[in-house]
């Protein structure tokens, strides 16, 4: 295997990396931090100025590393060198992000449950602790198969960072996809050991905020939310009040409800909104269930009745790219300004090829 000298400027630190290797990945495995959100060349928040060497430019997004850029700049999660390479990245690293360098693990499925409409919860025992921060994820090896080679995928957190072994993820199944579809959904099973690495990414719980946080989980963009918020509240990590809305089109499709409830009732300054997209006050009460409990429309539309004017919060919204634009236009319209919102889209394969969605205004 031949390896390349990477230099990180303006650090002027030097890292080695294999030719079979991300730039991002080698930095971050020697616990040299680079702003990145999504790691598979969709979002461009990686973009970092090229200065000097070669390299493939790998799987970049033709939208996150437009074709006259391809010169000057690349995407460190895509870029792998083919001879030493100096960058120049932006190294403006959150305060609130701890760093923990991103390593191996190995796992044993413990729990594969069903827990809403075409949602699994997936909880694998690691062979070591690992820290992370709540919000971050991992990526997970998906096995070769006659689809394919093995590819990974990644998946957020939804245990409090001081769960250092065992690791909970919530999956919602894409119709054709590989990581859900054609394994969590398929073939995996408990007792299984799989190959994860981790934690990556930048959307952490601001510790020791006090505005009021209003969070956003569309499907299972609940995940880190349940990390950031069980961190938040179990362990004193949030001066600020929290609100939290989950959206889903039916009860069927949410799911925890009953642990935000008990959340709820345990601490004051918590308030759980779980909205119906597609079910009535009316379809709510005649099974027996109380209609007061739930919003109904779109999260986007609850949180917009709910608030004349959101300004001084901080706004944290995940889950399906279109889903987050729409949330991040509602909190805009109420005087939330871009800055003060923090977002995880969850992309896939299908949004490296039409480039998701982009906004000017996101913070990724
Ligand atoms: C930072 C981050 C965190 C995430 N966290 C979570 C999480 O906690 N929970 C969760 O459920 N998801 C999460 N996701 C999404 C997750 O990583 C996967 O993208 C998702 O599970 C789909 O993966 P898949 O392998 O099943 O589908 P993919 O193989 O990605 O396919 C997705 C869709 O695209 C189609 N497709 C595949 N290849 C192409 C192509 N070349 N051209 C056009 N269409 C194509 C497929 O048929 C399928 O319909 C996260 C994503 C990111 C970026
Ligand atoms: S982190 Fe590199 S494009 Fe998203």
């Amino acid at each position: 295997m031949t390896r390349y000298t990477i230099t990180v400027e303006p650090l002027g630190r030097e890292i080695e990396c294999d030719e079979d290797q991300t730039i991002l990945e080698a930095c971050l495995r020697n616990g040299v931090w680079l702003p990145h959100s999504c790691t598979h060349g969709t979002c461009a928040t990686c973009k970092s100025e090229w200065l000097d060497g070669e390299v493939d430019h790998g799987q970049a997004s033709s939208f996150a590393l437009m074709d006259f850029e391809r010169e000057e700049k690349l995407l460190t999660c895509c870029a792998k060198p083919r001879s030493d390479v100096t960058i120049e990245a932006d190294l403006d690293v959150d305060e609130d992000l701890e760093v923990f360098p991103v390593d191996d693990y190995t796992g044993t499925v413990t729990v594969l449950e069903d827990i809403a409409t075409d949602t699994r919860r997936l909880v694998v025992e690691l062979d070591r602790e690992m820290g992370f921060n709540a919000g971050q994820y991992m990526k997970l090896l998906v096995p070769a198969c006659a689809d394919g080679p093995e590819v990974d995928r990644t998946y957020s957190m939804a245990n409090p960072p001081t769960q250092t072994r065992t690791l909970e993820f919530h999956i919602r199944k894409v119709e054709g996809g590989r990581g859900s579809d054609g394994w969590v959904f398929k073939d995996l099973a408990v007792g299984q050991q799989i190959r994860l690495s981790g934690p990556y990414g930048r959307f952490v719980l601001k510790t020791g905020d006090d505005r009021h946080g209003i969070m956003v989980g569309g499907g299972t963009g609940l995940a880190p939310m349940k990390s950031m918020v069980r961190h938040a509240l179990e362990n004193g990590e949030y001066e600020g009040e929290l609100t939290l809305y989950a959206g889903g089109r039916s009860r069927a499709w949410l799911y925890d409800v009953d642990v935000f409830r008990a959340l709820e009732e345990e601490h004051e300054g918590f308030t759980f909104r779980p909205c119906l997209s597609d079910e009535t006050p009316e379809e709510v009460a005649a099974s027996g269930d109380d209609p007061d409990r739930y919003g109904y429309g779109l999260v986007t539309d609850v949180i917009a009745a709910d608030h004349d004017k959101l300004s001084g919060c901080a706004g944290y919204l995940c889950g399906p790219p279109l889903m987050v634009e729409s949330a991040l236009k509602v909190l805009m319209s109420k005087r939330l300004f871009p800055r003060d919102i923090y977002r995880e889209d969850f992309f896939n394969e299908a949004d490296k090829v039409d480039g998701g969605l982009k906004s000017p205004l996101i913070k990724r």
